[in-house]
C-alpha cells in the first residue's frame, strides 16, 4: 500500500491510449491511492466515464460548465485535492495547450488551477511526438517543472513504429510509487554520466557504441525523484531531460572527462553508467577521408578513464562504477572495482537480449568491497530506484 492517503487525480485525454487508464485506476487503487479522474471530451469518445467510476469510486469529472458537478467537487477543489496529477494519455492537443497555459476544459483547468506536481504521459502518433512543435511543448513543460514520463517506442494503433506509445500501467503506478518514495538522498549532490561517446574519425564519421542512455537518465530521475541535487552529463543521447536535473551535453571521451572533472569537487556520489569508448583515433582527419586502398588502417590511442580518475582523487566521491561484461561477469566486475579502488560497482550481462545496451530492461550484481547483492531483471526505472536505495544503504 505504498499509495496510502495519496491522492491522484488523473486526467484523460482523447486518444486510443484511454482503455489503457482503466487499468491505470486499477494498479493506482491496490497501491491504497484514492483515485479521482477527469476527461476530455474527446477522450469519452474512446472509453466511457461509467467504466472510470466504477473503477474509481467516485464520479468522474468532464464539464467545466455543469452546475451540478461544479457544487459537487468544483474544478478548483479537484485541483487542490491533488498530491499528483497525473495526465494519461496525454494526446499532442493537450501537452499543446498545456504549452500555451489554456483553460479551455476542465482537465487544462485544472492543470494550471493546481499546486501539486503534474505528470505528463505522451501519447500519439510517432510523427506528431517527433514533430518540432510537439518537442517544443514538452520541453518548455519540463522547464516549468512539469515531469513528463515516457513515450515508449513500438508499434502503434496507427500501424507505424516509432516513439509515441503511452507507458504501461504498471509502469505509470511504478513511477508514482517511486514519486513519493522515501526522500533518501535529500541533500546528497550527485554526478553521473551516461550515453555513449562519439569519437571523431573526419568531420563525418565517428567511432561509437550501442548506449541509448536509458539506464543512465533512468537513475538522473530516480536520483532527482529521491532527492538529490543531480548534475547528468550526458554523451549524445535523444531523450529528455529529467524534471530537476541539470544536464551537461558532451560528444567525446575527454569533453565528459573535462565536464566530470569541472563539476566534481563538490559532488557526494559519482556514478559512471556511460559507455565510454576505449579508445579514439590518433589523428583525426580535417577533411572527409576519400575511399582508395581495399583496406585501411586506423591508428587509435587509449582514451582517459573518467571513472579511475575520479576513483583516484584525494577528496573523492562515493564512486560507483559499472561494468558491461559478456561473460564471467561477476570476475571481470569484481576486478574493476578493486583495480580502479571504487565503492561499489553494478555489473550487467550485455550478452543478455533485451537487457543492457538500448534496452528498457535490465539486471545488474551489484558488489561493493563489503557485500553483494542481485538486482534481477526488470524495467530501468525500478533498478535504477533499487540501486539508488542500495547505494544510500552502503555509502
Ligand atoms: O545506455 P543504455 O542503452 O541504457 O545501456 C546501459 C549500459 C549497458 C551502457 C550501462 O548499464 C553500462 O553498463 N554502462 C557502462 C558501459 C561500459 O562502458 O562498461 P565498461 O565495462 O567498458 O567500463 C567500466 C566502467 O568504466 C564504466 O563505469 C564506464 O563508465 C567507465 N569508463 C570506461 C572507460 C573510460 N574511458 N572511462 C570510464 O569512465
Amino acid at each position: 500500500m505504498s499509495l496510502k492517503n495519496k491522492n491522484i487525480l488523473l486526467g484523460i485525454g482523447g486518444g486510443i491510449a484511454a482503455y489503457k487508464s482503466a487499468d491505470l485506476v486499477r494498479r493506482l487503487k491496490e497501491r491504497g491511492a484514492q483515485v479521482r479522474v477527469v476527461m476530455t471530451q474527446s477522450a469519452m469518445e474512446f472509453i466511457a466515464p461509467l467504466t472510470l467510476q466504477a473503477l474509481s469510486g467516485h464520479p468522474v469529472a468532464s464539464d467545466l460548465l455543469d452546475p451540478a458537478a461544479e457544487a459537487a467537487m468544483g474544478h478548483i477543489e479537484l485541483a487542490r485535492w491533488a498530491d499528483l496529477f497525473v495526465i494519461a494519455p496525454a494526446t499532442a492537443n493537450i501537452i499543446a495547450r498545456m504549452q500555451a497555459g489554456m483553460a479551455d476544459e476542465l482537465l487544462t483547468t485544472c492543470a494550471l488551477a493546481t499546486a501539486a506536481p503534474v505528470v505528463i504521459c505522451p501519447a500519439m502518433n510517432q510523427q506528431m511526438y517527433q514533430h518540432a512543435a510537439t518537442q517544443h511543448n514538452l520541453q518548455s513543460l519540463q522547464s516549468r517543472g512539469t515531469h513528463i514520463w515516457g513515450p515508449d517506442s513500438g508499434s502503434q494503433a496507427c500501424g507505424e513504429v516509432g516513439p509515441g506509445r503511452m507507458l504501461e500501467p504498471l509502469d505509470i503506478a511504478k513511477r508514482c510509487e517511486g514519486f513519493f518514495a522515501e526522500k533518501l538522498l535529500a541533500g546528497q549532490k550527485l554526478l553521473l554520466t551516461a550515453g555513449p561517446t562519439r569519437e571523431a574519425i573526419d568531420p563525418v564519421r565517428y567511432i561509437s557504441n550501442h548506449s541509448s542512455g536509458k539506464m543512465g537518465f533512468a537513475l538522473a530521475q530516480k536520483a532527482a525523484e529521491m532527492g538529490a541535487e543531480v548534475t547528468l552529463v550526458a554523451g549524445p543521447v535523444n531523450l529528455p531531460t529529467p524534471a530537476g536535473v541539470r544536464r551537461i551535453n558532451v560528444q567525446s571521451a575527454q569533453q565528459m572527462l573535462d565536464a566530470v572533472m569541472q563539476a566534481v569537487a563538490e559532488q557526494d556520489i559519482f556514478i559512471a553508467c556511460a559507455a565510454v569508448a576505449d579508445y579514439r583515433i590518433a589523428q583525426v582527419a580535417e577533411a572527409k577521408i576519400k575511399k582508395s586502398a581495399e583496406t585501411m588502417q586506423l591508428a587509435l590511442v587509449r582514451n582517459p578513464d573518467i571513472l579511475a580518475t575520479v576513483a583516484a582523487l584525494q577528496h573523492k566521491p562515493f564512486t560507483v562504477g559499472f561494468a558491461a561484461e559478456t561473460h564471467d561477469v561477476e570476475h571481470y566486475a569484481t576486478d574493476k572495482l578493486q583495480r580502479k579502488k571504487l565503492d561499489m560497482i553494478a555489473a550487467n550481462d550485455v550478452s543478455i537480449a533485451g537487457q543492457g545496451f538500448n534496452a528498457d530492461s535490465n539486471a545488474l550484481k551489484v558488489i561493493w568491497p563489503n557485500g553483494s547483492q542481485d538486482l534481477p531483471a526488470t524495467d530501468k526505472h525500478t533498478l535504477a530506484g533499487q540501486l539508488l536505495g542500495l547505494i544510500a544503504q552502503v555509502k
